[in-house]
């Protein structure tokens, strides 16, 4: 899953062929609670969501990556349906490079809306 960026517009922008490297960042302000997993039947994962905190209680889709040989299946876009279920009501926000079409489809999907550059 660590290879979920090789090959996407993301990959040119910085070491993002390592998705681990930069999911670390985020972890200080990670929500264990709203971050999910898909897994195989042997336990090995394939798609992943992390929330983490904003400010005034937002949040963040800090990441959603799935394993290049599981993309196109839906799994993304449960993950990330797992999250906002947990995160009900608050404001959740996602950032998303512009041309990143499966990302900006995912999150459209499920009710997000653009709001312009950050
Ligand atoms: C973005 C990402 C998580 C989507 O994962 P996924 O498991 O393939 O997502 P889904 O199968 O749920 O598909 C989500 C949407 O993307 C579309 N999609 C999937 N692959 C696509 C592709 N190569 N080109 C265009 N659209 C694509 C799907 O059709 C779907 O849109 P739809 O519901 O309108 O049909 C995955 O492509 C990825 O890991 N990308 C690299 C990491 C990244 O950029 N993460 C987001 C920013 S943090």
């Amino acid at each position: 899953m660590e290879r979920a960026y090789a090959g996407t517009i993301d990959e040119s922008l910085g070491d993002n062929s390592d998705g681990a490297v930069e999911i670390a960042g985020w972890r200080e302000r990670a929500v264990p609670e709203a971050s999910f997993v898909a897994i195989k039947d042997d336990g090995v994962p394939v798609a992943a969501s992390l929330v983490a905190e904003g400010t005034d209680n937002t949040y963040w889709i800090a990441y959603v990556i799935t394993d290049p040989g599981w993309k196109g299946r839906g799994l993304g876009t449960a993950v990330v349906a797992a999250s906002l279920g947990v995160l009900d009501d608050a404001a959740v926000f996602a950032g998303v490079t512009d041309g990143n079409t499966p990302s900006e489809r995912l999150l459209t999907s499920l009710g997000f809306v653009r709001t312009g550059p950050a």
